[in-house]
C-alpha cells in the first residue's frame, strides 16, 4: 500500500467488473489505489479511466468529492504513484461536480453559537439530512440552542470531542463531520490557555483520527484570526495565501488545528477542507463576546465598555451567511483547499458601539473606556473572493446595521436565555478590570 506500506491489498468484489489489475483497497488503512494506462508517456484519458473510478464508487471504496492516489501503468511497467496532483486530481474532479449529498452530519459543538446557528441552518433548508449535535456543553453551549427542531432529524450527543471512545460509537454512520466545537475567547485563553490547546488541539487531533478511520468527509470551522492582524491603513485583506502569524493563545491553538488538517490530507488522503471566518454576529452568542455583551448591559442599566482606543476593526458577518458558506464549501468544496468567509464588513470598535447605542435609544458616547486586552489585535479584513468566484457563494446580510438591529431585538426578546450567564460574565471581566 503506498500510503501505510503494509502489503495488505483487498480486491475489488466480482460485482464491479474489475480485478486488482486496474483498482484495490489497502485492508489496514482503507485506502484506495488506482492504475491507469499511460501509453507513450504522456497523458490522455482513456475509457478506461472514468469507468474504472465510477466501479470503485458503486463498490462504495470512492467517494465523488475525493482525491485518490493514481498509479499510471507506463509502457516499461515502472509504477509511478502521483497524490493528490496531476491525473488524480482531474479524474476525481470531473467525478466530483456533482457534488457530496451527505446523509448524516455530525456537527461538533452545535450547541454553541455558530454551531447552533449552522443546525437551525440544515435542519430548515436540507431537511432530508440527519444532524447528531456532539457537544460537551461547556459554559458556552446550550441544549436551548437547539430546542424546537424535530427529533427524528436532530439528536444531541453530550460528550467532550477528546474522547475517542464516544467518538469510536458516533462517527461510524455519518458521512461528515462538521467541527466547529472548540474554546473561542480570546479574553478567556489570555486567563487561562490549557483548556484551549487541550479542546482545539487535541480535539481535533481525535476527530481527524475517527474521520480517517472510517473514510469520513471532514469540515474544520477556523478563524481568520490564524493570519495575525493587519495595520488600520493597510490596503491589503487576509487572502488564502497570507502566511499564519497568530497573536493569542487562542488563535495560536486554531492555527495549529487548521496545520493538522492539512497534515491529514497530505499524509493520510483525509477528504478534508478548511474554512477561515471573519467576526461572527446573530442570535444565540454567549454575552461574554463583544456585541452581546453591550447589548445586554445596556439592557441592564449598566454602561458598555470598550477596550484600549476602540479603534480596532473587525469584518463582521451574519452568522446565517457563515452557515451558507459552511454548506457550500461542505457540498461543493475541492477537497484539501482552505476557503476565507467573509462578508466585507469592516468596521471599528467605537463605531459599533456608538451604533449599539443609537439603536437602543442610548446617548452614543454613554460607553466606559476598560483596559485594554494584551497583544490585541488591530484590524481583520477577509478577501472572499476565492469562495464568491469559485462555488458562486454571497452573503444575503449584506446591511450591518438591519442585522444589528435584528440581533438587538433577539436579545430582548430572549432576556430568559442569557440572563443567567450575565452576572458571572460580568464579574470575570470586573476582576480584569474590563
Ligand atoms: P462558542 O464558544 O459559542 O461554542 C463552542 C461550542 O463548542 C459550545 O457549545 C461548547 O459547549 C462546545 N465545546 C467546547 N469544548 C468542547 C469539547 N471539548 N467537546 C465538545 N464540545 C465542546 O463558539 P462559536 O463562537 O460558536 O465558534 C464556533 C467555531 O467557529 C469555533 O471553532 C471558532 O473558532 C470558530 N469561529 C468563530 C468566530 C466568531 O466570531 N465567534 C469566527 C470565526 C470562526
Ligand atoms: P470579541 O467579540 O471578543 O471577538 P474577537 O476577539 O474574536 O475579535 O471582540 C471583538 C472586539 O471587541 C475586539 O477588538 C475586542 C473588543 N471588545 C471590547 O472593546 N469590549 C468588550 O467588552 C469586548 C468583549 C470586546
Amino acid at each position: 500500500c503506498d500510503q501505510c506500506g503494509e502489503c495488505l491489498y483487498q480486491k475489488p468484489p466480482k460485482e464491479s467488473g474489475y480485478d486488482c489489475q486496474w483498482f484495490y483497497k489497502c485492508m489496514r488503512c482503507a485506502f484506495l489505489t488506482i492504475r491507469m494506462v499511460d501509453r507513450g508517456g504522456l497523458y490522455r484519458r482513456y475509457p478506461t479511466d472514468l469507468p474504472c473510478l465510477v466501479a470503485a464508487i458503486r463498490c462504495g471504496w470512492a467517494n465523488r468529492s475525493r482525491r485518490y492516489a493514481i498509479q499510471v501503468f507506463p509502457s516499461l511497467c515502472a509504477f509511478v504513484c502521483i497524490r493528490n496532483v496531476g491525473i488524480g486530481k482531474a479524474v476525481a474532479e470531473t467525478v466530483s461536480e456533482q457534488g457530496f449529498k451527505p446523509k448524516h452530519i455530525l456537527v461538533t459543538g452545535g450547541c454553541g453559537f455558530i454551531g447552533a446557528n449552522f443546525v437551525r441552518y440544515v435542519a430548515r433548508n436540507h431537511p432530508d439530512v440527519h444532524i447528531t449535535v456532539l457537544d460537551k456543553l461547556t459554559y458556552a453551549g446550550n441544549p436551548a440552542n437547539i430546542d424546537g427542531l424535530p427529533r427524528s432529524q436532530v439528536e444531541l450527543v453530550i460528550g467532550d470531542i477528546c474522547d475517542a471512545s464516544l467518538l469510536e460509537r458516533i462517527v461510524p454512520g455519518c458521512d461528515a463531520i462538521v467541527h466547529f466545537a472548540a474554546e473561542s475567547h480570546n479574553d478567556n485563553s489570555i486567563f487561562d490557555p490549557e483548556p484551549f490547546i487541550r479542546t482545539n488541539v487535541e480535539g481535533t487531533m481525535r476527530l481527524l483520527e475517527a474521520a480517517r478511520k472510517y473514510d469520513v468527509r471532514f469540515h474544520h470551522i477556523s478563524t481568520d484570526e490564524v493570519y495575525g492582524d493587519l495595520a488600520l491603513d493597510d490596503p491589503c485583506k487576509f487572502t488564502e495565501s497570507t502566511p499564519y502569524k497568530p497573536s493569542s493563545p487562542y488563535s495560536a491553538s486554531k492555527a495549529a488545528s487548521d496545520q493538522l488538517v492539512r497534515a491529514w490530507v497530505r499524509t493520510y488522503g483525509l477528504r478534508a477542507t478548511i474554512s477561515n471566518c471573519s467576526n461572527n454576529y446573530g442570535p444565540y452568542q454567549h454575552v461574554e463576546k463583544f456585541i452581546p455583551r453591550q447589548i445586554t448591559s445596556i439592557m441592564e442599566g449598566a454602561r458598555p465598555k470598550l477596550y484600549g482606543t476602540g479603534e480596532n476593526v473587525r469584518d463582521w458577518i451574519h452568522t446565517e451567511d457563515h452557515s451558507s458558506a459552511v454548506w457550500e464549501i461542505l457540498t461543493r468544496g475541492r477537497i484539501g483547499e482552505t476557503y476565507l468567509i467573509g462578508a466585507d464588513g469592516e468596521m471599528s470598535n467605537i463605531a459599533v458601539m456608538r451604533m449599539i447605542l443609537r439603536l437602543m435609544g442610548c446617548a452614543e458616547d454613554s460607553f466606559d473606556w476598560v483596559r485594554d486586552r494584551p497583544g490585541h489585535d488591530r484590524r481583520y479584513a477577509i478577501d472572499s473572493s476565492k469562495l464568491r468566484t469559485e462555488l458562486g457563494w454571497k452573503p444575503v446580510h449584506t446591511d450591518f446595521e438591519a442585522g444589528l438591529q435584528a440581533t438587538i431585538a433577539w436579545y430582548i426578546d430572549n432576556r430568559a436565555w442569557w440572563e443567567p450567564a450575565k452576572a458571572a460574565t460580568e464579574a470575570r471581566y470586573r476582576a480584569q478590570g474590563q
